[in-house]
């Protein structure tokens, strides 16, 4: 995804101010990452593989610069590739989030009019086609928007320029502009990266560009070149205080944080569920949609939409949302979790129906995202910043959120806030009981080892192992199935055979005998079974309790899967907080 950040301010030595962005932009991606700097009318670029580190020395001193923490998309993880990537006559250099999904077709034709190529990205094509323009060009920010203007896909750039200007276009990937306490100028992926230096924010929507000269800020319309007027917001984040505390990693204080972000979900207005409630109620039809963990939220919103809510609800993986881009319409409601707010995959959907003017519902943490403000009816998790890239309590404030819609929708919205008052509760007792962390921590170190390890549940504990599954591949790298109680006798039980180790998560509900009967099954193909239940049964092998809180029994389900999973990644030593590979946000498609 990339992460991009730009400094322009008396006030700071931008090459520490740029280096701070940067580590709180890691989430972003963390294969390689780069700073830019102007000094006596000259860019010096210091850029490298691996963790945002950094050694003073190999910059001069500035109050201008720019920097890159990259997710590789095109070109493999190189000091090469990484950014920002220098024009060829060094008079300004450029770091890049997005996909430009026409470059082949733009280098060639830039090769045939002489251009060299050094890496193999495809930001290195934005570099020489700003040259190119340049040839022509009366001013290098004309240079920018013109070439912008070429590229295809979901593209956001920052160019520094020797005599100081810092010039940065939108399409797709988030950026922000936030105005500093002392006249300092930060460009940025997100808020939350500069939030502790900034008063207040204008967050540029797609197709806006802005220069930064000498402090003056112009905005302006990539197609027409014409000023756009600035409409600054006052910045949410500013005391945010990001810190592990006595927590070892994010990840588990962000495990522990699950009571408090239900009870912020509780603490939305009655007024604002009724009205989405009665937009559901009204609708043609009815989607959930989210990405990766978000994903598995949206099918879990959907599912207790369908349970309690008796709307036919239908969930869409973002990627995967194609072939619904000509249903979704006018009349329909379209609801969207997310974290970041700024899914390309999701966004695209939104963005397409958001013109057909269908009738969309975000949940999002981070404040001043795409997401919300293509929204009609706009919920924030108030979580606090998720540094871990794990996604924990947002997924748990996610599928608490979805749970109370569909009680708003049934007409028993005080009953759904009392019920997950109780899990709250609950929810704090268990993480409190010192003999069920250490349980749960005995059987990750044991399933660490495992080569594969499968996942069953069914219903309202479906989403649930899906979820658990996805922790565990993400945290550990093990390979994890979840499988479809319904659907072991169909395929998956020609896995089973001694030494194979299952995965439970049963409540007391409607399906619970089918799926103890499945458990059955593959007991009697030898594999070994570990229960996460309210009560045990014959067939677990080992069994860990938890209490039974009824409707909301899947939500808690989650937190063993996310301990489970945290102290795999710990007992194999593993970047539990940055896990190889993946990013946090996926700004790009
Ligand atoms: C993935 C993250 O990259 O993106 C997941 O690792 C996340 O945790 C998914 O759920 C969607 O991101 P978001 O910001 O839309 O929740």
């Amino acid at each position: 995804m990339c992460g991009i950040f730009g400094y322009a301010g008396a006030a700071r030595d931008a090459r520490e101010a740029v280096l701070e962005g940067l580590q709180r932009l890691e989430y972003r991606g963390y294969d390689s990452w780069g700073i830019a700097v102007v000094s006596n009318g000259s860019i010096s670029v210091d850029k490298h593989i691996g963790l945002v580190g950094y050694d003073a020395g190999s910059l001069p001193r500035s109050h201008i610069g720019i920097g890159h923490t990259r997710w590789a998309t095109h070109g493999k993880v190189t000091d090469v590739n990484a950014h920002p990537h220098y024009s060829s006559d060094r008079s300004f250099a450029l770091a890049h989030n997005g996909i430009v999904e026409n470059a082949p077709a733009l280098k060639s034709s830039l090769q045939k009019d002489g251009f060299k190529f050094i890496s193999e990205t495809d930001t290195e094509v934005i570099v020489r086609l700003i040259e190119r323009r340049m040839r022509k060009a009366k001013t290098l920010s004309e240079a920018v928007r013109l070439s912008f203007k070429d590229l295809e896909g979901r593209n956001t750039i920052i160019v520094l320029a020797k005599s100081g200007e810092i010039i940065a276009a939108r399409n797709g990937s988030p950026l922000v502009l936030g105005l500093g306490t002392s006249s300092e100028i930060y460009l940025s992926s997100d808020v939350f990266s500069c939030a502790p230096h900034v008063k207040s924010i204008l967050v540029l929507d797609n197709g806006e560009m802005v220069a930064v000269r000498e402090r003056a800020i112009t905005l302006s319309s990539i197609a027409t070149g014409k000023k756009i007027k600035q409409v600054y917001e006052k910045n949410l984040l500013k005391d945010v205080v990001v810190s592990k505390g006595a927590y070892d990693h994010y990840m588990l204080k962000e495990i522990y944080e699950a009571p408090f972000v239900i009870r912020q979900v509780i603490k939305e207005s009655d007024a604002t569920y009724l009205a989405l409630a009665r937009a559901i109620k009204r609708a043609r039809r009815v989607y959930t949609i989210g990405s990766g963990t978000a994903g598995a939220a949206a099918a879990q919103m959907a599912f207790y939409l369908r349970l309690y809510g008796h709307i036919d609800a239908k969930e869409l993986i973002g990627a995967e949302a194609f072939e619904y881009k000509s249903l979704i319409s006018k009349g329909d409601v379209l609801i969207a979790p997310s974290q970041s707010g700024e899914t390309a995959d999701v966004l695209e959907v939104l963005e397409l129906v958001h013109a057909r003017r269908a009738t969309i519902a975000s949940f999002v943490n981070m404040p001043g995202s795409m997401m919300t403000r293509l929204s009609d009816h706009k919920f924030m998790a108030n979580a606090g910043p998720e540094i871990c890239v794990m996604s924990t309590k947002i997924f748990v404030s996610q599928i608490a959120w979805g749970y109370l819609v569909a009680k708003a929708v049934e007409g028993k919205l005080a009953e759904g806030k009392r019920n997950l008052k109780k899990l709250a509760t609950e929810t704090e007792k268990l993480l409190a009981d010192d003999k069920f962390i250490a349980k749960v921590r005995g059987h990750a170190s044991r399933l660490a080892h495992k080569e594969h390890l499968y996942l069953l549940g069914k219903g309202q504990n479906l989403q649930i192992i899906r979820e658990g599954m996805v922790k565990i591949i993400e945290g550990s790298y093990v390979h994890a199935h979840a499988i479809p109680a319904g659907d072991l006798k169909h395929y998956a039980i020609t896995l089973m055979a001694p030494g194979v180790s299952v995965i439970t998560a049963v409540s007391n509900d409607e399906v619970r005998a089918s799926v103890l009967n499945a458990i059955h099954e593959v007991r009697a193909r030898g594999a070994s079974v570990f229960g996460i239940a309210p009560q045990t049964d014959e067939n677990f092998d080992e069994f860990l309790a938890v209490p039974d809180t009824k409707e909301t029994s899947a939500i808690l389900n989650i937190i063993p899967l996310q301990l489970l999973a945290y102290y795999m990644a710990v007992e194999l030593d593993h970047n539990v907080d940055k896990p190889r590979n993946i990013a946090k946000s996926v700004t790009v498609k």
